[in-house]
């Protein structure tokens, strides 16, 4: 009989610590040392809709529109769907007070379901086909940002009244890390280069059609960005070039969209961008371009997708087998892997992970966790510490996978997607409901 057996009081109590950095801002333990979120126990959550199972606290949510809004009085924060598309959050998000980037026929199908006003999405993509920028159209989409001449003839013949046009910049900025996450530079395939006079051969052709009006210029530079100061850099370029307009071309653009990729913690001690001190070199950044180019005051978009939702969102497994092998590592399978999580495998993310169905006593030691695919890369977590007594059956939560988890999910090895369960105050509620291999068999159409 252990000390807890004798005193069930001092489980909550003794319930290892979670990092407040990495769950949801309702995150605590209940008096049986299980995780609860938004007041629901993630246990009784894994028994109610399965496993894997995303869970998404909705006041973490909120609380990261407000904090932005807060942070940026003045700007305008428009969330970008592509982190996690659903008519809930879409309605959760817009009710904070901001604005929607979309990306697709589906984000605007959803956004429009959700009853978003178009006015207030802005709509990007580096390869607008006709449909896409016909259903922008049709549906009134408040700014189109322009990404090709092609996209600017394209549009100009679709367009009925005025359009709102941005033109995407690169302004030459290289953030850190992965590849794949640098968009600001100019050998890429996103924007028009300011350099060489590529952006300038954009501003010309839209400004050449009069049904366009050319509002402002947009520029993102990439993901998981730390460091305010890309902003800073990228502010002073982008006013500049807002400022060769004025002068090439007499024509006054008020709109600076300075895009998103604002960093997250995905593991204890990662930095993260906190929209406060953002702000401060956002603000310091613009009074010194303006002043320095005589150039007005712009409004400021900003457009944060993994900072709104990522901390809100939990994913649960059940452990379904554990393993060590000769050199000694353990590897913990579970009932899920790359196709509800793809992140390791193409960008080497790290996570944490811990128990939630129960206190984990006793003593700790590293554990890999892996998938079910049939991949040998089906890795969720490299070597987290874990309680020694993990079993079968056992719930497992990754904290910190709200954003680019439900939307980047495949159905890799015909395994349906998992369910969105979101909580608060205690109740729990699906929004999208787990894919069955039925679904996938209504797709199969042919034989
Ligand atoms: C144009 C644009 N805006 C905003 C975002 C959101 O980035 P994040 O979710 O890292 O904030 C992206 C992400 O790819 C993007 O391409």
């Amino acid at each position: 009989m252990t000390l807890l057996d004798l005193f069930p009081s001092l489980r909550a109590a003794m319930a290892p610590r979670l990092d407040p950095a990495l769950w949801p801002v309702t995150t605590n333990h209940d008096d049986h040392g299980r995780i609860r979120v938004g007041g629901v126990a993630l246990d009784d959550i894994a028994d109610q809709y399965g496993t894997p199972t995303y869970v998404l606290d909705e006041d973490d949510v909120r609380h990261r529109c407000h904090a932005y809004r807060t942070a940026f009085p003045d700007a305008e924060i428009a969330y970008a769907a592509k982190a996690l598309m659903i008519r809930a959050v879409a309605g959760w998000v817009t009710s904070e007070g901001l604005s929607l980037d979309a990306c697709s026929e589906g984000e605007l199908a959803l956004a429009q379901a959700a009853g978003i006003d178009p006015r207030r999405i802005i709509l990007h993509g580096n390869a607008k086909t006709a449909t896409l920028l016909r259903t922008a159209v049709d549906v009134g989409v408040g700014r189109i940002v322009v990404d090709s001449h092609t996209e600017i003839r394209l549009l100009a013949s679709l367009a009925q009244g005025r359009q709102k046009v941005l033109i995407r910049a690169t302004p030459g900025i290289a953030i850190h890390g992965h590849p794949a996450l640098a968009t600001g530079v100019d050998d890429q395939k996103f924007g028009f280069p300011i350099a060489e006079g590529h952006l300038d051969s954009a501003v010309r052709l839209v400004l050449e059609q009069s049904n366009l009006e050319l509002v402002g210029l947009h520029c993102h530079l990439g993901s998981q960005i730390t460091d305010s100061r890309f902003f800073a850099a990228a502010i002073d370029r982008m006013i500049g070039q807002m400022d060769q307009i004025r002068r090439d071309h007499g024509v006054l653009v008020s709109n600076l969209d300075l895009g998103g990729g604002h960093a997250v913690p995905y593991r204890p001690g990662d930095p993260e961008l906190d929209p406060a001190a953002l702000a401060r070199v956002v603000e310091a950044a613009l009074d010194d371009a303006c002043a320095r180019n005589r150039f007005p005051r712009p409004t400021v978009t900003l457009e944060p997708g993994r900072a709104i939702v990522a901390r809100a969102g939990v994913t649960l497994y059940r452990v379904v087998s554990i393993k060590t092998v000769r050199d000694g590592r353990t590897f913990v399978a579970v009932d899920g892997g790359m196709s509800d999580n793809p992140r390791v495998a193409l960008y080497g993310a790290r996570y944490d992970v811990a128990v939630a169905n129960r206190h984990p006593a006793g003593a700790h030691t590293p554990m890999t966790v892996v998938g079910r695919h049939c991949e040998a890369g089906d890795v969720l977590a490299h070597d987290v510490p874990l309680p020694c007594d993990l079993h079968p059956g056992d719930v497992l939560a990754v904290p910190c996978t709200g954003a680019y988890h439900h939307s980047l999910a495949s159905t890799y090895n015909c395994i349906g997607r998992p369910p969105v369960v979101a909580v608060r105050g205690g109740t729990a509620r699906e929004l999208i409901r787990r894919e069955t291999t039925a679904d996938l068999l209504t797709r199969d159409v042919g034989l």
